[in-house]
């Protein structure tokens, strides 16, 4: 048994559990996909842009295409064909609603918008989908925030475990995650 994979396992245990899920910008016209979004406390959303510009940015339920103070914000990022090379990393903290919306031009009035963790009751999408139609201008803040732009190729895979490697998500997926927990025992002498 290699001491070096000891790190790498202890990391991966206490994160089993989460997952990153991709998100497509603007793939098939002014849309997030998937838009009705469900995701645990730890886990990441990697959003992939398509063309021509399109951002992802925080809003909350009252104001539908207004950025929220100290919310994330991707700023605009252009694509002129295919797929960006950037990729907008976000983690998802806890189980409230994360409402969010394309900044660019009127995207967010076409229905640009998407949610995460949406609760049962009359904040739906489809309300907030309503409410931005009749918004005159979308806010557009210009402060990265609240997530992390990268590379594409660096950015999670999906189902991956967040905040550890590619090297050592591959790890995870060669060994299963019980290979994992019986290395670690094996490891710390359970
Ligand atoms: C989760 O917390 C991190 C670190 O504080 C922050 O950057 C990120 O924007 C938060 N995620 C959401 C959805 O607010």
């Amino acid at each position: 048994m290699h001491f070096t994979h000891f790190l790498p396992t202890a990391a991966l245990l206490a994160l089993a559990a989460a997952r990153n899920q991709e998100v497509s910008v603007g793939k098939n016209g002014l849309t997030f996909e998937p838009n009705n979004i469900v995701a645990s406390p730890g886990d990441t959303l990697t959003f992939k842009f398509y063309p021509r510009a399109h951002s992802v940015v925080q809003s909350d339920f009252q104001n539908a295409c207004q950025p929220i103070e100290n919310g994330f914000n991707s700023n605009i990022i252009p694509v002129p064909e295919g797929v960006g090379d950037t990729v907008f990393v976000l983690q998802v903290n806890d189980t409230r609603p994360i409402w969010i919306y394309c900044s660019q031009a009127k995207h967010c009035q076409a229905g640009m918008v998407a949610v995460v963790n949406q609760a049962p009751g009359p904040n739906s999408l489809e309300a907030y989908a309503a409410a931005a139609k009749n918004v005159p201008a979308a806010g557009v803040p210009t402060v990265v925030q609240g997530g992390v732009l990268e590379a594409a190729s660096a950015a999670p895979t999906p189902g991956a475990t967040p905040g550890v490697s590619n090297a050592a998500a591959a790890e995870t997926a060669a060994y299963g995650f019980a290979g994992v927990a019986a290395l670690a025992a094996s490891l710390w002498g359970f």
